[in-house]
């Protein structure tokens, strides 16, 4: 009787299957403890709504490796039907007609109301949905090990020559004072932070308008000076490390801070530490009141098949709902991408990121990320890796020669 009744069960799960919407197959590089928790809420919220899941993870924090499989997939007619993605990539697949249009489902859900404009920026192409945004997600953070703080003397730095005489603390201290994997994302991820510490009209010109004079010029070669200084609080293992890695030292107490966009703080949560009494968050030293954005968001390509355009479509309506947004983005560190979730369900930090958020966009002292895409296309972020990472390594003699190359290096890109 049992074995007749599991026999019936199994037999309605398949049909129950077979009349579903199709899988939807996910290409993305969240392969990290928190990210890979963030990203079990959303496949958990399809799965309940009937959309199985095929994962394509490619790791590699800022999605590079992703993009390039991406390319090798497109390249065989065999698209993933969504993919995440940043910024100008998103744009950029538009334009080669490679995306498909979400107008229904954003149009029936009212996105257009509730999407910060920054965000539409990047979502919509010649007026059409062609991306859903899952996040904001902002790069002018430091993560701080909170007994490292207090031993250097517990209070939070301010300005860049603050934080200069806490590093040195920390090292006096006996501990790294600066986590950091040396990959060029990485580097360029610190560097929003440095060239933003040096003002908001300093990284609009130099980063979202690419003016030669600013790339070039003293300031900029007064950041490279910064970035080059932060590099001597670096430990001689650095190389290569993964992000997540150098959370870790933090979250261990091995190192005093990392700066980092506030996936990092997936990693802490991850850890079971709490904001405020085992890290504390603050913005990099001297960008208070401004912020660095990049938005994950999910683009969704030309695929064949009503049921599998379905399956986009619910998974695009299943991103953008308030619970989803404030279950997400919750655990990832990130803050919702709609300006209608409440805060209630946010951790400090959490709380803060969506101040500063709605501050910083009122104020206009909201800023694309240039190390996440956000700030220019593609080749010119490459091109901005390239000399960034050279002069974290040493490179150059001196900031003034890194910023000459800079402004060498993006003019050569566009
Ligand atoms: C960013 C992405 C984040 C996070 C990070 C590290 O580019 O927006 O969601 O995953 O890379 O992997």
């Amino acid at each position: 009787m049992s074995k007749f009744l599991t026999t019936t069960a199994i037999a309605l799960t398949m049909m129950a299957g077979a009349a579903k919407a199709t899988d939807v197959e996910v290409l993305h590089w969240w392969t990290s403890g928190g990210e890979a928790a963030a990203l079990n809420v959303l496949k958990e919220d399809l799965q309940s709504k009937g959309i199985g899941w095929v994962d394509m993870p490619v790791a590699g924090g800022g999605g590079e490796a992703a993009m390039t499989a991406l390319r090798a997939r497109v390249t065989a007619g065999d698209p993933p039907t969504a993919v995440q993605m940043l910024g100008f990539d998103i744009l950029d697949w538009a334009e080669q007609g490679a995306l498909g249009n979400l107008d229904e489902v954003a149009a029936a859900e009212g996105w257009d109301k509730v999407v910060p404009e920054a965000l539409q920026k990047f979502s919509k192409y010649d007026g059409h949905w062609i991306a859903a945004p899952v996040n904001v997600h902002s790069t002018n953070w430091v993560w701080i090990n909170k007994a490292a703080l207090d031993a250097a003397g517990g209070k939070a730095p301010e300005s860049w020559d603050e934080l200069v005489a806490m590093l040195d603390k920390m090292k006096a201290n006996g501990i790294t004072p600066l986590a950091h994997g040396g990959q060029p994302w990485q580097d360029a991820t610190v560097f929003d932070g440095v060239v933003l510490s040096k003002g908001n009209d300093f990284y609009k010109n130099a980063f979202i308008d690419l003016d030669p004079d600013t790339l070039g010029g003293a300031d900029m070669a007064d950041a490279f000076d910064r970035l080059m200084k932060l590099r001597t609080y670096v430990d001689d293992n650095f190389s290569g490390r993964d992000w997540n890695l150098a959370s870790a030292m933090v979250i261990e107490g091995k190192a005093g801070m990392q700066m980092m966009g506030d996936w990092a703080k997936g990693e802490f949560l991850k850890a079971g530490q709490k904001p405020g009494a085992d890290f504390v968050c603050i913005r990099f030293p001297g960008t208070q009141g401004s912020v660095t954005f990049n938005s994950d968001q999910f683009a969704m390509f030309n695929v064949s098949g009503d049921d599998k355009v379905k399956a986009q479509m619910e998974m695009a309506s299943s991103i953008e709902s308030p619970k989803f947004q404030s279950a997400f983005n919750v655990v990832k560190g990130s803050v919702p991408a709609r300006t209608d979730v409440p805060d209630t369900d946010f951790d400090d930090c959490g709380k803060k990121g969506m101040k500063d958020l709605a501050e910083a966009n009122t104020s206009g002292s909201l800023f694309g990320s240039m190390a996440h895409g956000h700030a220019a296309p593609a080749s010119v972020k490459n091109a901005v890796y390239d000399v960034v990472t050279k002069a974290f390594n040493g490179g150059y003699k001196d900031g003034a020669e890194a910023a000459a190359a800079l402004a060498e290096a993006v003019a050569a890109a566009q």
